[in-house]
């Protein structure tokens, strides 16, 4: 079988990770696809590197613009990758405009096309992902749900049909990794003299969190104002809105670090005090090492991380601050993102 996976942000490469491992384990021939979205090394190679994960076969190169100008340039070249290589499944992964723009391209060519991480919904129609999760969902002939609750949604949707409750892949990378780091700690946090549980892990990097100057800085203010120091790995994104709207990224307790490879992230959320982010990732991630998180998000899509306790929804400021100061939630087994075992069973289903 030929599968070809279309990736090209960062979380996309984390999600590949465990696709690319299975497929060749079973001697699938497997072409991945990066647009180039992502083209910073500290958000791309570093990834392929440190996840083991092949080189990309064919790299777009397409880069940053507005929306339209990404997702259109991504589509025009696609549509050649696609035709030349005829895959038996193109898998595309998240809610990226690289997802949106590589099930369209595959579904007019029609050719089939799987969605790894369907069914997500934040219900938040200002966010660029929830057009790309809904667009893509109704576009593929696949849906690949890392949920009972994402499995719900399309059923909502009326795409039941097309659902296969799979597991979540990242658990699969997370659990994996976790094994490897074992009990090491970052060399920059003890450079900075910091010790177990007695720092913050932040990172902030979504458009309605970076784009309005006002909110950025009461983001920037209340992070700063946290009771330990708050290591930031600071996405291009935040950097760059930060210097537009001269926000100040070193204020207060804020320690500010450029992005990390996925191992350093993994140790250095697992000693940390908690979380505070918008990253979608790494709410599940904090979860799942059972480090109390406090999303900086009026929604979550991972509303499971919020009902079992290690999860809070904030708005900048006062609200901030409680929650990421909060004693430590009740512990809990459950185990809503599967077994880690998510890759074998996509692969089962494109097998089927
Ligand atoms: C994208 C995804 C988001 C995902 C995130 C993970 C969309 C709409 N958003 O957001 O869902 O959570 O990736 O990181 O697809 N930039 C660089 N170097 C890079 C990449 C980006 O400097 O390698 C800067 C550019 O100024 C660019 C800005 O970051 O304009 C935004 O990049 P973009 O890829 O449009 O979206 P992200 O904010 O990274």
């Amino acid at each position: 079988m030929k599968i070809l996976s279309v990736v090209g942000a960062r979380p996309q490469f984390v999600k590949l990770a465990p696709i690319a491992s299975e497929a060749a384990q079973r001697n699938h021939e497997h072409v991945i696809v990066h647009t180039g979205q992502h083209y910073d090394p500290r958000l791309s190679d570093v990834f392929f590197t440190e996840l083991g994960i092949p080189a990309p076969d064919v790299h777009l190169g397409v880069g940053s613009g507005s929306h339209g100008k990404q997702t259109g340039a991504m589509l025009a070249s696609l549509d050649d990758v696609l035709e030349e290589h005829q895959p038996d499944w193109t898998v595309v992964y998240g809610d990226t405009n690289s997802t949106l723009a590589a099930a369209l391209s595959a579904v007019k060519l029609h050719l089939p096309v799987a969605h790894l991480e369907a069914g997500l919904r934040s219900f938040n129609r200002r966010m660029p992902e929830e057009h790309n999760r809904i667009l893509t969902d109704h576009a593929a002939d696949l849906l690949l749900a890392p949920t009972q609750v994402a499995a719900d949604h399309l059923a909502a949707e009326g795409l039941a049909d097309r659902t296969r409750v799979v597991g979540d892949v990242m658990t699969d990378v997370l659990l994996d990794v976790r094994a490897r780091v074992g009990d090491s700690f970052p060399e920059f946090l003890s450079s900075q003299g910091l010790a177990r549980f007695g720092y913050y892990v932040a990172t902030i990097h979504r458009a309605e969190n970076t784009d309005n100057a006002e909110r950025l800085r009461a983001i920037l203010k209340s992070l700063g104002q946290v009771n330990l120091p708050v290591v930031l790995y600071a996405h291009p994104r935040l950097v760059a809105r930060a210097r537009d709207h001269q926000a100040d990224l070193n204020q207060g307790n804020l320690l500010v670090h450029p992005p990390v490879a996925y191992p350093d992230l993994v140790s250095a959320v697992l000693s940390a005090r908690g979380v505070i982010s918008d990253s979608g990732g790494l709410q599940k991630e904090a979860f799942l090492l059972r480090v109390p998180c406090t999303t900086v998000r009026t929604e979550t899509e991972w509303v499971e991380t919020v009902s079992l306790g290690w999860n809070e929804l904030v708005e900048p400021g006062e609200a901030l601050l409680i929650s990421a100061q909060r004693p430590r939630p009740a512990d809990t087994d459950a185990s809503p993102y599967g077994d880690g075992n998510a890759a074998g069973r996509v692969l089962d289903a494109f097998e089927a």
